[in-house]
């Protein structure tokens, strides 16, 4: 509706509803048989704040919204209609690789096109808002949230948030195919000290403001419909209170002025962390930081009409965040069409179409990370006799942590996709052993159960794996993580492949030395075993429902992988965290080079992660060479081009993804070794060369300097152009003052 007509049906709600739309309920409050007991009723909601509610988390599915959305509005005095929201993270029913394989793919518009499905999923079913993209920056992979993230780059990161948005919300929200993104965890939440989700975040106003804002900044700017509030402390102050980040950063500096949602019971949880005496308090200092909607802690109805009646909280004030709240339905076209995408037919002809599958088996395609392919062992032989082994050869839980709106029943297995694409190949198929052994707790998934085996059923299936082994010529070894080991409040001290599966490698790899690891899992693992004694390593993270489909035609070579790491995968857990782009040090260790005992190193392992960002292989192989400038002096205003050649050197087609590094060699303050500041794909046939040129101009060589404002800084700069963060040869420009 018009602005001005949103505005006199504003003015003519009472004080009461206004508030009301700063409560998010859930979608079984509006089910007849619901009563208000337990819990609810001691925090103070009435069927009224129900029926005043603004929002609502955690229903799906067309029929079941409509009819809500129905009984709500007519029981309401205004008839206003609720907003829908879910967490659809890595798809809806058709479920695509987790956001960090995403980050692997280093390609936005493919990101975006996923988004772009998701949302005309999730808004056929009824939707209107997923809590996505998350675009918090990882260092470290203890916590098991890296999974939901695109990994450790700050440019790659923003590149990908900003794709997102896009991708789900497309030119305007009141699309029927379309949902507001919400992009959280604002701000910091990867920061969590010693990697324990919800725990403390320490980092400096300049490596908060430098890395870790942009990517939200980006989001922002992409025209983002919410914000979510972090449950970390920065600064000392809770996100959810913290009126410096919220008021200061968010709105005034970034511009934002869409609605602000706490993350889940964050703003209760105030009082836990010691910010506020009590749930009022905690509410009232939500409330001035500006956030809209309290996401299910139930403070603000329970606490809202006290606040206002002593007068603690200014009726301007639930004013201000109910504005937001009636312009975001406005916004989505809620007034105009409460029911909007909502449409079964819809649903059921685009949920898990022809088009959103070949979608979703082309970006885990596209993520796949070929780690180590000694003697060209991939992609598999025809020649040869296989055994497929591992608790991942024929298993359907690999949506990841967050797909609960996906069903494993719909996912295409290893084993499925090999019984049809690799029919003319002589494979035998063995489990080899469970997943996790029985002393593995899982947590907080308490309809999920995992199939049970008897010791002697483990036994026989080694026995049975080492068999196939012995007679085969090559093993494919599918093995990783459990999928709920990763995702939230999945925290771990050890990041390695569950035990009873490293037995099974080092049991194999005693019969048979041809292993090829296909490997899953939602965050880097340390994975030296795999490093020493496979021969090939093929990172898949989790790669959804086209997974095994994706995995077989790259088995078998009909696509090539050529992914790239978004995240470092550290040598050991105790270098975390570690991340391409680090300062230098006064006293900086060159391997190798120097033999100076007093430098910045470890005595018993490397300053390097195993695989660095960047990093990735294919079935050819690449040189890049004649790195050159197009001039060594560059005046404000001007750019640089930066050059180099690639040539395909193997026999079949490939591609190479080439990365821009910069490192300002001196500034007000110092600067990272390397930034990623651009990347082109490149697919060469065999032998084929091309020159691949990148522009250098001012902006990109902009930080946060000495004296807080955001520039350059006239001085020299390397350039390097190359395969992963790894590379080394670099020219020199200089920048002259303006
Ligand atoms: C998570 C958020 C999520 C929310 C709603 C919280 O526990 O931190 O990322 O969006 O729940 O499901």
């Amino acid at each position: 509706m018009e602005i001005g007509e949103l505005k006199k049906l504003f003015d003519d709600m009472t004080i009461e509803e206004k508030a009301g739309q700063l409560f998010q309920t859930v979608g079984a409050m509006y089910d007849d048989e619901v009563v208000i007991s337990g819990p609810m009723q001691e925090m103070g909601i009435t069927e009224k704040d129900i029926q005043l509610a603004g929002t609502v988390l955690g229903t799906m599915g067309a029929e079941k919204i409509k009819r809500i959305q129905k009984k709500y509005m007519e029981a309401h005095p205004h008839h206003i209609p609720l907003v829908f929201m879910l967490d659809i993270i890595n798809g809806y029913k058709t479920v695509y690789p987790i956001p960090l394989a995403q980050g692997a793919t280093f390609q936005p518009d493919l990101v975006k096109e996923c988004a772009a499905m998701a949302a005309k999923e999730g808004a056929a079913d009824g939707l209107h808002i997923t809590f996505s993209p998350m675009v918090d920056l990882v260092r470290d992979a203890r916590w098991g949230r890296v999974m939901e993230s695109t990994g450790e780059d700050v440019y790659l990161n923003g590149l990908y948030a900003r794709a997102m948005v896009e991708g789900y919300q497309g030119a305007d929200i009141s699309g029927g195919e379309k949902l507001g993104a919400c992009v959280k965890h604002f701000a910091g939440y990867g920061g969590a000290e010693a990697g324990r989700d919800y725990n403390t975040v320490e980092v400096s106003e300049r490596t908060f403001r430098d890395f870790y804002l942009p990517a939200y900044k980006e989001a922002v700017e992409a025209g983002s419909a919410l914000v979510m509030t972090s449950f970390n402390t920065i600064n000392g102050i809770p996100a959810s209170v913290n009126k410096w980040l919220m008021r200061d950063i968010l709105r005034e500096e970034m511009g934002f002025d869409g609605v602000l949602i706490s993350d889940f019971g964050a703003i209760g949880e105030c009082v836990n962390h010691g910010a506020a005496e009590d749930r009022a308090d905690a509410t009232k200092k939500a409330l001035e930081a500006g956030v809209d909607i309290d996401m299910m802690s139930g403070t603000y109805p329970e606490n809202i009409p006290a606040l206002l009646k002593d007068k603690s909280i200014s009726v301007e004030l639930i004013e201000e965040c109910a504005w937001r709240i009636m312009k975001l339905k406005n916004d989505l076209g809620l007034f105009e069409n409460p029911y909007k995408g909502a449409d079964e037919i819809k649903a059921k002809a685009c949920i898990l179409s022809e088009a959103h599958r070949e979608l979703a088996q082309k970006t885990a395609e596209n993520s796949f990370v070929l780690l180590k392919n000694k003697d060209n062992i991939l992609p598999l032989d025809k020649k040869k006799k296989i055994a497929m082994i591992g608790p991942y050869i024929d298993r359907r839980y690999m949506l990841g942590g967050w797909s609960f709106t996906g069903n494993p029943e719909d996912v295409i297995t290893i084993k499925n996709a090999a019984e049809e694409k690799l029919a003319d190949y002589e494979i035998v198929y063995a489990q080899g052993c469970p997943i996790l052994s029985e002393d593995v707790k899982l947590e907080g998934f308490a309809n999920y159960t995992e199939e049970k085996f008897s010791q002697e059923d483990c036994e026989k299936m080694k026995e049975e794996a080492l068999r196939a082994a012995k007679e085969a010529d090559v093993v494919v070894l599918a093995i990783g993580e459990h999928f709920l080991q990763s995702g939230e409040a999945t925290s771990k001290g050890i990041i390695e492949i569950p035990k009873i599966q490293q037995e099974l490698f080092e049991a194999l790899s005693e019969v048979n030395s041809e292993i090829a690891v296909v490997l899953f899992n939602g965050r880097p693992l340390d994975i030296r075993i795999l490093e020493e004694r496979a021969k090939a390593i093929l990172e898949v993270w989790m790669p959804g429902t086209m997974g095994g489909a994706a995995i077989v035609e790259v088995l078998r070579g009909a696509v090539s992988p050529a992914g790239k790491l978004p995240m470092s995968f550290r040598y050991c857990v105790s270098q975390v965290p570690v991340h391409y782009d680090e300062f230098p040090t006064g006293r900086r260790h060159h391997p190798g080079k120097d033999k100076d005992r007093y430098v910045s190193k470890y005595l018993d392992m490397p300053n390097k992660p195993l695989y660095s960002f960047g990093y990735g292989l294919t079935y050819t192989q690449f040189e890049i060479s004649d790195l050159e400038l197009s001039k060594t002096v560059m005046k404000p205003g001007e750019s640089v081009t930066v050059s180099v050649k690639v040539k395909n050197t193997g026999d079949r087609e490939g591609t190479e993804t080439l990365q821009l590094y910069i490192h300002d060699i001196a500034g007000s303050v110092v600067r990272p070794v390397k930034q990623l500041k651009g990347f082109e794909r490149v697919i060469l046939n065999a032998g084929e060369e091309k020159e691949v040129c990148f522009t250098v101009d001012e902006k990109m060589l902009r930080f946060l300097r000495a004296d807080n404002t955001f520039g350059s800084e006239p001085g020299k700069f390397e350039v390097f152009i190359g395969n992963s963060s790894e590379v080394e040869e670099c020219k020199v420009f200089e920048l002259l003052k303006g």
